[in-house]
């Protein structure tokens, strides 16, 4: 039997390995140069200024809900638009900052919020949209902009599934007045576990790193640093020194050097990761084009640069195949698949929002019959080929 052609993939290589050795030879675990060096080029290669890393995509999301509803004074209970196909920590997060996430159908061929749809689900609550690229496409950040700038509300960008992805030649997470990036293990560039935030405003960036370090009054690299010579000027200028003082509450939310280490050389290896996904996608689409009447594959704008976390495919109506009969089947040949995110149809929300699934009824024929494959930069082409010829076998046995 082949190995499992899975959904996710790390490649752990030489420059990880002597990163986090460096790491460990410092002797310094907490958070030091090699995390600060990872802020900061992740944030810029996402056209950013400030990166704050934390440890998971969603404390990023919620963190920077956090702080936007610090800066603007958002009350408890305020909305954030969000859409009705995601990973359920989009909108978790908005619940865990005090807000209220009001879903949005999302379109039938990029799977990302509708924007046609946005404006029918604002009132006078809401404060924010909740873009989240999904798969790795990018939303239609334009429209989404337009919007937001019409009804004054800020944007947090969910690029967690779309690390570099470009929409008119623009980073994701570049739009958003706050972004939030997932770092576990199965996305693009991984430090295990992890996430970061990215912002150009230097508030929402001073008030996370507070917020990740549990309310700290200041919280600067000078602070954190351990080494006396760099000691910032400011720390004790106060009653006590300010890296103790608290100022808000906050969380514990910050990774150390081993996953810094880690983060950095990935960044180094991003160019290759990139160029492997998409070339894996474009051999998955030209083997699977052929059964186009019976899957929905992959279809997106050229002015969009998708990054390929995952193949999203939806089974077609009249494909005489089932998504239970399809998945059972890839699964015995060893090839993993994952549903596409179903969300409003979650018992947690069902208890919390009642049977809403109906409302939407794009998301519910992606709940009902999508599924993702792998798309990673482990898989050979010989794996891609196993999976095109396990479709055809598949559907041969049903005489297409
Ligand atoms: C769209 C989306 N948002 C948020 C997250 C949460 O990230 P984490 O698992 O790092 O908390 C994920 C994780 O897979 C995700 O796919």
């Amino acid at each position: 039997m082949r190995n499992k052609i899975g959904v996710g993939h790390a490649s752990i290589g030489d420059l990880e390995k002597k990163y986090v050795n460096l790491a460990l030879d410092a002797g310094r675990l907490s958070q030091g140069e090699f995390v600060y060096k990872f802020e900061k080029n992740f944030a810029r290669l996402h056209d950013q200024r400030y990166g704050i890393a934390c440890n998971s995509g969603t404390s990023a999301l919620h963190v920077a809900l956090e702080a936007l509803k610090e800066k603007r004074s958002w009350k408890n209970g305020s909305e954030v638009i969000v859409p009705a196909i995601t990973f359920i920590a989009s909108s978790n997060a908005c619940l865990h900052a005090g807000l209220h996430p009001v879903f949005v159908d999302v379109d039938p061929v990029s799977y990302n919020i509708n924007p046609d749809l946005i404006e029918d689900a604002i009132t006078d609550k809401t404060v924010a949209i909740m873009p989240v690229h999904t798969f790795g496409q990018p939303c239609e950040m334009d429209r989404i902009a337009q919007i937001a700038r019409k009804h004054d509300l800020a944007i947090i960008e969910d690029c967690s599934e779309a690390h570099f992805a470009t929409f008119n030649g623009r980073p994701v997470g570049s739009y958003g007045d706050v972004s939030a990036f997932s770092t576990y293990v199965a996305h693009t560039i991984t430090t295990g576990v992890g996430g970061v935030i990215t912002t150009n405003d230097p508030d929402l960036a001073e008030i996370s790193r507070s917020l990740i370090a549990h309310g700290r009054a200041c919280t600067c690299e000078r602070c954190i640093a351990s080494n006396p010579e760099s000691v910032c000027k400011l720390r004790m200028e106060t009653e006590i020194d300010r890296r103790f003082m608290m100022v808000r509450i906050g969380y514990s939310y910050r990774i150390g050097e081993l996953e810094g280490a880690l983060g950095l050389a990935q960044l180094e290896n991003k160019d290759e990761i990139m160029k492997r996904r998409k070339w894996n996608a474009a051999f998955l689409t030209e083997g699977l084009s052929r059964f186009s009447d019976y899957l929905q594959l992959p279809e997106y704008p050229e002015y969009i640069d998708h990054s390929f976390m995952m193949y999203p495919l939806v089974i077609r109506q009249g494909c005489p195949v089932s998504r239970k009969e399809m998945v059972e089947y890839l699964e015995r040949n060893n090839i993993e698949s994952r549903p596409m995110l179903p969300l409003v149809n979650q018992p947690v929300y069902r208890n919390i929002f009642g049977d809403i699934e109906e409302q939407f009824s794009v998301a519910k024929w992606i709940n009902d019959n999508g599924f993702y494959l792998g798309c990673h930069h482990g898989l050979e082409q010989d794996d891609l080929e196993f999976i095109c010829d396990t479709f055809a076998a598949l559907f041969k046995s049903t005489g297409y």
